[in-house]
């Protein structure tokens, strides 16, 4: 399929900011029933040089480089300091950054510097909770990476020292500030797709690297590599690189691919559906292929069930990821109503469908129906009765099924809308949009898919009260 025009970053760039909690989306008419999303907001611009946000990276690994390099393009953002526990990434921090950045092994010096405004915490699942507890304590505010904890009893820590401190806490889940799913989202609630009964989403991957097989330096070694550290209170081992440096693969540090991925698939939803959440998860699957030494599983599927509230019907879910989907990998959701669906992609959206049908006289007195199988008379007076309803309700409505196409602009990044977000919020002291709450009713669900797995049963959860029933 050939790719409608986009409008150019330039023009995107020029309105893409957003408000926190009420996102604005303009559209563009990019031919028939084809349309750019867009933001109709600038960015906040500093109102001077001392109205600069400086920020330090805690961790710079693979998403500390893009987080910063993202959050250095909001207007205003300078960076003063990072920490990371491999020699290879403070040495590659000042080469990028410059050596005024200054560089740390411990995160703690850091937070001491009253020239930090904002940390970015982008270390392993592991560190999420004590390195933004400890940030909010010291007074800053936090961009803390996805999944917000690695298990499910951090959580309420973290929201309560966000509520005590008051600081400004975001979690890195982007699709919180996706044009994308703040489309569907207006879709959804002006009616586009009737009730909406079913959400799926599917992640898959097929590549060495998408199953988290990352490259491992040639000077990997106790002396460049801070391990007591990384470790943290995991159970103590001795030096193993492959353990830090692939650290997703094992329970001690990461949070397997639903803490991952369905972390994001769940923020997406619940953003474009405006629910707290399931009440039901289970979670199957096992390690079927990349068997490398990994103890976590590389195929899980989630069933989710979310019960009605004032904001949504029930709905189910279902949540998919295959790191060995030989067909090439996929991605994907659907929101399903009774009207139609819509289906988003990572750059655009359709919305479509012919809803429920009510099959024509022909299809129920001659098609695949019971009418055939009735005696000759009693088809007869089925079929009088029939016609002669039929007469009386009048002509059905013909129902408007032409496929609407949303595409973002070319080189649009949620992640920088994120950010822009963020760094709103730090300047102005308002709440985020997905604050401590909103990352833990995300985080949560995608936690307990791994709990049902482990334990081999369906998981209670109330996520109006933040808590595991049964
Ligand atoms: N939002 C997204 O799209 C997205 C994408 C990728 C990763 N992430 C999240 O970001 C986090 C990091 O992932 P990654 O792929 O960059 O991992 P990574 O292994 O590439 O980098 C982690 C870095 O943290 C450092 N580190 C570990 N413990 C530390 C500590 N106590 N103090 C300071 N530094 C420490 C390590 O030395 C390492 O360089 C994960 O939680 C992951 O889920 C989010």
């Amino acid at each position: 399929m050939s790719k409608p025009d986009q409008p150019s970053r330039r023009s995107f760039l020029k309105s893409a900011a957003v408000a926190s909690a009420a996102p604005a989306v303009a559209t563009t008419k990019l031919s028939q029933n084809v349309y750019a999303l867009n933001r109709d907001q600038e960015p906040a611009r500093p109102a001077g040089p001392n109205d600069r946000i400086r920020i330090a990276t805690i961790g710079m690994g693979i998403i500390g480089f893009i987080d910063t390099d993202t959050a250095l393009k909001v207007p205003g953002v300078e960076l003063v300091a990072v920490s990371d526990l491999y020699e290879g990434r403070r040495v590659h921090a000042k080469e990028v950054y410059g050596d005024k950045v200054e560089t740390f092994l411990d995160y703690r010096e850091i937070l001491a510097r009253k020239d930090v405004d904002a940390v970015l915490v982008c270390v392993p699942d592991h560190w999420h909770a004590q390195i933004s507890i400890d940030a909010m304590k010291a007074g800053k505010a936090v961009y803390c990476e996805k999944p917000m904890v690695r298990i499910v009893d951090e959580g309420p820590q973290v929201i309560d020292v966000q509520k005590q401190t008051g600081a400004v806490f975001q979690v890195g889940s982007q699709y919180a500030s996706s044009l994308l799913y703040d489309k569907v989202k207006d879709l959804i609630k002006k009616g586009a797709i009737g009730e909406i009964n079913t959400v799926e989403a599917r992640y898959n991957r097929n590549s060495d690297t998408g199953a988290w097989q990352y490259s491992i330096p040639t000077d990997a070694s106790p002396e460049t590599v801070d391990w007591d550290r990384f470790l943290g209170t995991a159970p103590k081992l001795p030096f193993d690189p492959v353990r830090f440096f692939r650290w997703r693969n094992y329970w001690d540090y990461g949070t397997a691919v639903a803490g991952d991925l369905f972390v994001h698939l769940l923020t997406g939803i619940h953003h474009a559906t405006g629910s707290l959440g399931p009440n039901r998860i289970a979670g199957m699957g096992g390690l079927r292929y990349w068997k490398d030494g990994r103890d976590v599983y590389d195929v899980i599927m989630g069933l989710l069930d979310y019960p009605q509230t004032d904001v949504h019907p029930g709905f189910t879910l279902s949540l998919q990821t295959n790191f060995a989907d030989g067909g090439g990998g996929d991605t994907y959701f659907r929101f399903v109503g009774s009207e139609g669906v819509i289906n988003v992609s990572f750059t655009s959206l359709t919305v479509s469908g012919p809803g429920i049908q009510t099959a024509t006289a022909d299809q129920v007195l001659k098609g695949y129906n019971s009418v055939r199988t009735f005696s000759n008379a009693q088809q007869k007076a089925f079929a009088e009765k029939f016609l002669a309803e039929e007469a009386a309700k009048g002509k059905p409505k013909p129902r408007a099924s032409t496929p609407e196409k949303f595409v973002v602009p070319n080189g649009y990044d949620e992640r920088f809308d994120h950010f822009v977000n963020f760094f709103n919020s730090v300047r102005d002291k308002k709440p985020v949009y997905e604050d401590a709450v909103f990352g833990y009713r995300a985080a949560a669900p995608a936690l307990l898919c791994n709990d049902s797995y482990r334990q081999g049963r369906v998981i209670g959860w109330d996520p109006a009260n933040l808590k595991v029933t049964s």
